[in-house]
């Protein structure tokens, strides 16, 4: 099954065409890395799977429906680039409420924070307001957030950014977890290493195009080729060797 599916897809913002009739396909079980530089059009891709913007051209399904579509968006977790969270709550208040959101019920909200708060290493902190919390501890509570629904689709915008070496290792962990729960993954990154021990397949953007999709395995099997020579090949040559 397609759990996304983006077809012909542009972006344009007045002058700049953000996204360049993308076209790319994520089946269920799947984890997608989706690499490029900066202003390649990532975050508008993202944001048009989560329905939060229109694509100008092209067509986007998730979870084979429209992004815009309640039904689809419950079986979505997202993880904003920049989270603007309520300074004033905490973590659990944080959980409580896209919890509401959402529409669980208040004793599955607790058990599920109980647990992801552990799992993200904020349990000792779940009782302090959000604006004392530091980048990496702000990052931790949003990968939370987004589990948060027990999604089968994770939408991340790069979600390492901030980790510190032990938080992405257990992060890097908790993905490998979901994925072999059959959950699908599609998420940002520069983190290139971090991309190639993860993704079943990447997808590499410049100036809204995509340069490059398919399988990280194949690359990395000729045992010359990694992720990032193939990346600094489509991204200087604008060809892959
Ligand atoms: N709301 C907006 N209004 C105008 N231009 C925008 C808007 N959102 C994005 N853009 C432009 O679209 C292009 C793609 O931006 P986007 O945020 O998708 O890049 P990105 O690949 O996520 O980059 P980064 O790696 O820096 O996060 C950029 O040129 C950006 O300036
Ligand atoms: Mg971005």
């Amino acid at each position: 099954m397609e759990v996304v599916k983006v077809e012909h897809v542009s972006r344009v913002f007045g002058e700049v065409m953000a996204v360049n009739d993308l076209t790319l396909t994520l089946n269920a079980g799947e984890v997608m890395g989706f690499l490029g530089t900066n202003g390649a059009g990532k975050t508008t891709t993202i944001k048009m799977l989560l329905g939060l913007i229109k694509p100008t051209e092209g067509t986007v399904s998730v979870m084979g429906g429209d992004p815009s579509d309640p039904q689809a968006r419950a079986r979505i977790g997202y993880m904003p680039e920049i989270a603007y969270y309520y300074p004033y709550l905490n973590a659990r208040e944080l959980l409580d409420f896209y919890g509401g959101i959402c529409g669980l019920d208040k004793k599955t909200i607790r058990s599920r924070a109980d647990v992801l708060l552990e799992k993200v290493g904020l349990a000792d902190a779940a009782k302090r307001p959000l604006k004392t919390y530091s980048k990496g501890m702000l990052q931790r509570a949003g990968i939370a957030q987004a589990l948060l629904n027990d999604p089968d689709l994770l939408v991340l915008d790069e979600p390492f950014t901030g980790l510190d070496p032990l938080a992405r290792i257990h992060f890097r962990e908790l993905m490998k977890e979901l994925r072999a729960a059959g959950k699908s993954i599609f998420f940002s990154s520069h983190e290139l290493g971090e991309t190639e021990l993860l993704c079943d397949k990447v997808a590499i953007m410049k100036k809204g195009h995509c340069f490059y999709q398919g399988p990280v395995k194949q690359l990395t099997g000729e045992g010359e080729k990694n992720l990032e020579r193939l990346f600094l090949d489509v991204l200087e040559k604008g060809e892959v060797k």
